[in-house]
């Protein structure tokens, strides 16, 4: 069994190599700008763990842990774009260097890279791979999509919020778990279990990232401190002040919505902060880890091996980066 820290070496080790030609340089230098700012490697580690979960590591392990993070990093190209965000991994966007054309095909050619890596898993599991692959890239696209229709509406429940960070970021952590866990041989039971643990963590991993999002240390985040604030997105942090503010600072967070003034992103987050938000991501950030180890704890296997997993998830909600 090994740590979060060995497996994200070996799997970097394994990425470093040229996934695309030199030629022709516009559309694929922005590629090379792009992996090789790193990044946590989250996705490509949860898979290789979810694997090591049952067995030893399948060769294979790596070709779909390699998809798993190309298709990942095609999907932060594109949500930039959307995001209208100026800075990714302490650096400037792909769009905002190359422009959105390029950022674009930058990003398909990166998704399309990912299937062929895909298609390289030599077992006889690769077709429900496939299957649970392309099941995820809907739900994502779908999860961006209401991301950005949040962005027009007034109000937007909970509920509906959870159901959109779900598609747009957990499917993607739940899946990566469990293409790990069909490599390594796990029983259908275990393998759901493995989902639903990766969903509930995928879901305190959102919150932990808006609330950054508002309140990380720009030194530290690598991306622009109040973005979402700019964009409207409707996080956990407004709803949650839309409940709960006096009337007051509902109708200045009403105010401010769809207007793009430089106080904006200071005023909101004045009322966040009487809000007492950080007490509420604490404590949805608790809730859905509680039930991702519940999941996890039912997974027949001896409890000594789960624990690269679990202390992968006190991590991630506490991450500042
Ligand atoms: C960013 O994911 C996108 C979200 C789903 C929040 P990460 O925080 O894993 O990004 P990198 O790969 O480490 O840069
Ligand atoms: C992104 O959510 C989810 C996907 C990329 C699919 P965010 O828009 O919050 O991610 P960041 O904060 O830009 O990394
Ligand atoms: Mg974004
Ligand atoms: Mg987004
Ligand atoms: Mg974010």
């Amino acid at each position: 069994m090994q740590s979060f820290a060995q497996l994200a070496t070996q799997f970097n080790h394994f990425f470093e190599r040229e996934h695309f030609p030199a030629s022709p340089a516009s559309l694929y230098a922005p590629n090379h700008y792009f992996l090789q700012l790193g990044g946590k490697r989250i996705r490509p580690v949860l898979c290789l763990m979810g694997n090591e979960l049952f067995s030893s590591i399948h060769p294979s392990a790596w070709d779909a842990a390699t998809a798993i993070e190309l298709f990942h990093n095609f999907t932060l190209i594109h949500d930039d774009i959307m995001d209208k965000a100026p800075l990714r991994r302490g650096v400037q966007t792909v769009h905002e260097k190359f422009g959105n054309n390029t950022a674009l095909l930058a990003g398909d050619v990166m998704m399309i890279k990912a299937y062929e890596y895909l298609s390289k898993v030599s077992d006889a599991s690769l077709s429900s791979i496939l299957t649970l692959f392309n099941k995820t890239a809907i739900e994502v696209c779908e999860g961006q999509q209401l991301d950005m229709d949040f962005e027009q509406q007034s109000q937007v429940s909970l509920a509906a919020y959870l159901e959109m960070i779900e598609k747009k970021t957990s499917v993607l952590l739940a899946a990566s778990l469990m293409i790990g866990s069909i490599l390594g041989g796990a029983g259908e039971r275990n393998q759901q279990l493995l989902y639903s643990f990766g969903l509930k963590l995928g879901l305190a991993f959102q919150v932990q990232d808006d609330y950054l999002d508002a309140f990380g240390d720009p030194a530290k985040f690598g991306k622009q401190v109040g973005g979402d604030i700019l964009a409207d997105k409707k996080t956990f942090l407004l709803i949650h002040a839309l409940e709960t503010a006096d009337s007051n600072a509902k109708e200045r967070l009403s105010y401010w919505q769809g207007r793009h003034e430089p106080k904006k992103v200071e005023e909101v987050l004045s009322i966040y902060k009487s809000c007492h938000v950080d007490d509420w991501a604490l404590q949805l950030k608790q809730q859905f880890l509680e039930q991702a180890l519940a999941d996890l704890d039912q997974i027949a296997v001896v409890s000594s091996r789960k624990l690269p997993l679990q202390s992968l998830a006190d991590f991630l909600i506490q991450r500042q980066v």
